[in-house]
């Protein structure tokens, strides 16, 4: 095995731990109760299994074929004539726009993390006012948390896949599924944990408006961190050899399991105290605090907790999200680790201040372009729009582009025939077409 390759399990836990992250356990609870529950999660699960886990087998099946960054992999991979796609590597870029807002929300964690220690707020009210007053007025307390973040994420990249990435995920992954598995015990014996299984899995189709179709097919790309050479990144540093096929299911199975768990942690708690889930984003942030206030001692022990993990699924992703561009610049433009890493961390840095103060009261009116300020334009244009065209391209180039031995010597040998088939199938058309009618719906061009 080369030197400085991830191990099997090794590289299992790292993509595990890029997928599973604030996806799972902020983002998936809130936009299902927002879509209506059943109908959501059905329609994402479908996603998900299908179009979500063929892209991330394809992601892993490239890197670990040309074990180079994503730019270079496109180019070494792509006939003559058809070098062009190297700049499909170049979506490592939506990278530096998902960072932003996603270490905004780790400073979140972090304070929330603190405030289960000293001060959760005491009812509804409170909560809302602390969470809001938080995000609004006290910019110098974010600042302090999304700094630390960074500093967290740089001190990682700079050491490198074995000695920064692995370690850091075979500590954090497993410290995460041992604390949700506790949070699932605890759940599973409260009242409102049936009505939770009832909400997430009983399909609602009066809730359910054509516009969750987006949010759910965007949502997929996202969880699985497909669609913008992450994967493939990580997968760079897996030897060939391996099960490409086993160790994606692995981890697409690992991130919809979190999700599942995190949701039903989540509206068990929030029934039980006879609670609403659609709050929107302030459903971890603002739901949840008041009620483990209420809860009295165990309450902070389970706030602790629950952040914590958050705080840790969160961390793996951050990491994952800039080492693509890490990888390009020491590969391609020959910049040493260290210095690639503070410059690419520094530069998400500055563009993320600028989302952090989008939310404050002070600039919020600046930042605030149509529907949306830059936080939630950041969040909404990577998922729904860059990440589904990232995957897009990757599906097309190995569905059409990829000399044809490359995929199946690299899957049949682990499947068989009939699994290559059905996945080629879903690469050339049903991935391509059903991303491209939903991009159409989204600019208004046709209404379903
Ligand atoms: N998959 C991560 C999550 O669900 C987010 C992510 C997106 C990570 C893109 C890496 C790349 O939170
Ligand atoms: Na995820």
């Amino acid at each position: 095995m080369h030197k400085n390759r991830f191990t099997r399990v090794g590289f299992i836990l790292a993509a595990a731990g890029s997928a599973v992250g604030l996806g799972n356990i902020w983002k998936f609870p809130y936009i299902t109760g927002d879509n209506g529950g059943g109908v959501f999660v059905l329609v994402y699960l479908a996603t998900v299994f299908l179009i979500g886990m063929s892209i991330f087998i394809a992601e892993v099946l490239l890197g670990s074929n040309a074990h180079k960054d994503g730019v270079s992999t496109f180019e070494t991979l792509a006939p003559k004539g058809k070098k062009y796609w190297k700049y499909s590597g170049f979506t490592f870029l939506t990278g530096f726009m998902i960072l932003t807002f996603y270490s905004v929300v780790i400073a979140w964690i972090f304070n929330y993390i603190v405030l289960s220690l000293t001060a959760l707020p005491a009812s509804f009210k409170d909560s809302e006012t602390l969470f809001l007053g938080f995000l609004k007025n006290d910019i110098y307390t974010q600042l302090i948390y999304y700094t630390l973040t960074f500093i967290l994420i740089a001190l990682t990249i700079a050491k490198g896949i074995k000695k920064g990435i692995e370690k850091l995920n075979n500590i954090l992954m497993p410290a995460l599924m041992l604390i949700l598995l506790g949070l699932l015990i605890y759940s599973i014996q409260l009242d409102g944990f049936m009505k939770a299984v009832d909400f997430m899995f009983y399909p609602n189709f009066e809730k359910f408006k054509s516009g969750s179709i987006i949010v759910a097919v965007g949502h997929a790309f996202f969880t699985l961190s497909i669609g913008m050479v992450t994967i493939l990144t990580y997968a760079a540093s897996l030897d060939k050899d391996v099960n490409i096929v086993k160790a994606s299911i692995w981890v697409v199975v690992m991130d919809t399991l979190i999700a599942i768990v995190a949701g039903l942690i989540i509206f068990s708690i929030t029934f039980t105290a006879g609670q609403e889930p659609s709050k929107g984003a302030g459903l971890v942030f603002i739901t949840l605090p008041a009620i483990f206030f209420e809860m009295g001692t165990i309450g902070i022990f389970l706030s602790f907790l629950f952040f914590v993990a958050l705080a840790f699924a969160a961390i793996t992703s951050a990491v994952s999200i800039l080492e693509p561009t890490v990888m390009y610049l020491v590969e391609r433009r020959n910049i040493e680790r260290k210095k690639a890493t503070y410059g690419a961390a520094l530069f998400a840095y500055v563009i993320g201040i600028v989302v952090l103060l989008s939310n404050t009261a002070v600039f919020s009116e600046s930042l605030t372009f149509g529907s949306k300020n830059l936080f939630d334009w950041f969040d909404f244009i990577s998922s729904a729009i860059l990440m589904p065209l990232g995957g897009i391209a990757v599906a097309i180039f190995v569905g059409y582009i990829l000399d044809k031995e490359v995929a199946r010597n690299a899957i049949v040998p682990h499947t068989g025939e009939k699994f290559y088939n059905i996945w080629l199938f879903i690469m050339r058309y049903v991935a391509p077409i059903s991303v491209f009618i939903i991009m159409l719906k989204e600019i208004g061009i046709i209404t379903i």
